[in-house]
């Protein structure tokens, strides 16, 4: 079975054809992201203009390079949330007509799903098993029970990790997206040389603060700046780093000693991190559990796992007709039919 996934939900418009829910016969992506740099963040309403422009030409393109026409499919998958509610409409709209068009069935998938099925195709591991979710706009441990069934465990109080990294890195003049100017700074630091309070968060012991953390660091420049002192950038973003890593990984660790998980997986942008894929390693080894990490080309947002999970949730009937909206927020523990 060949699934086409269309995702417009940031400022990547992509387009890939995944058969199976495993085999991914094109990716195709195109990016607003140097627009948006001039900016230090994304700007919505250019991320829209740009995904209407691109759509066409990105889906045409994963068509060709799969060696296939719009007849060869047997279902549109379409992220509908959650997202920039204007970017994500581009995407659905665009889903909605060809699907009407070509008398195609029109799956609805959730991002952060989609996220999670980055590990369907880049590894050969099946539900249930733990997952934490590190993306720009979320930070979660999720238990994933079966391809369409989650669990939230633990999740962020305030910011989500990457958020968390890109306002930092801001605040220490590095190029946007902050996350990976920090991953790639912090080797030429020392991850020990600025000391950060590790976050305390009271009711559930698996969830997350970052906003503490982001403070400190926002706090650490500005009195340098106050006093004449220079700062050492690579080392703060090493040690702020070290201070985000270490704050999932012993969240992760807990619930997953607690809950007695051993097959752990990670998923979203944040999971490109070098820092936080090695720690996961030494994580693993130490308490003999299996770790399963994206590819690093789909870590960030991208079609294939959106067709991938379309896969899943098209065998659950999770379809939708012309009614189908976007939603800019939307629980992941949510199924399109059950809202
Ligand atoms: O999943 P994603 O592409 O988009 C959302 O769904 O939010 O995640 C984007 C986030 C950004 O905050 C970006 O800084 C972060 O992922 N990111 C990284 C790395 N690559 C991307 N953070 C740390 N290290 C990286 N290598
Ligand atoms: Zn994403």
């Amino acid at each position: 079975m060949k699934i086409l996934g269309i995702e417009s939900s940031c400022d990547e418009t992509a387009c890939a054809v995944v058969e199976n829910g495993r085999k991914v016969l094109s990716n195709v992506i195109a990016t607003s992201l140097e627009e948006h740099k001039l900016y230090g963040g994304v700007v919505p309403e250019i991320a829209s203009r740009r995904h209407a422009e691109s759509i066409s030409g990105v889906v045409e393109e994963a068509l060709a390079q799969a060696n296939c026409t719009i007849d060869d499919i047997d279902a549109i998958a379409v992220t509908y949330a959650p997202g920039l509610i204007g970017a994500l409409l581009v995407g659905v709209n665009f889903a909605k007509g060809l699907a009407l068009a070509t008398d195609t069935p029109l799956v609805p998938v959730h991002h952060i799903r989609g996220h999670i099925a980055s590990n369907y195709i880049s590894n050969d591991v099946e539900p249930p098993f733990l997952c934490l979710i590190v993306s720009g706009g979320h930070s979660h441990i999720v238990a994933v029970n079966s391809y369409t069934d989650f669990e939230i465990i633990g999740k962020t109080r305030d910011d989500a990790a990457g958020e968390a990294l890109d306002k930092a890195g801001r605040t220490m003049g590095l190029e946007y997206p902050g996350g990976v100017s920090i991953d790639r700074l912090s080797p030429q630091g020392d991850e020990n040389k600025y000391i950060f309070p590790k976050p305390k968060v009271t009711g559930s012991p698996y969830d997350f603060s970052f906003s503490g953390l982001k403070t400190a660091v926002i706090n650490t420049v500005h009195n340098a700046e106050q006093k004449g002192e220079s700062i050492d950038i690579p080392s703060l973003a090493a040690s702020f780093q070290k201070g985000v890593v270490d704050c999932l990984i012993t969240n992760l660790e807990k619930v997953a000693r607690d809950k007695g998980y051993n097959k752990i997986v990670i998923a979203g942008g944040v999971s490109a991190n070098s820092k936080l894929r090695a720690d996961a390693e030494k994580m693993c080894d130490r308490n003999n559990w299996k770790l399963y990490l994206p590819k690093l080309k789909y870590c960030g947002d991208n079609a294939a796992m959106i067709a991938s999970q379309g896969y899943y949730e098209f065998l659950e009937n999770n379809v939708a007709n012309e009614s189908l909206n976007a939603y800019a927020t939307m629980s992941i523990d949510k199924s399109y039919r059950n809202n």
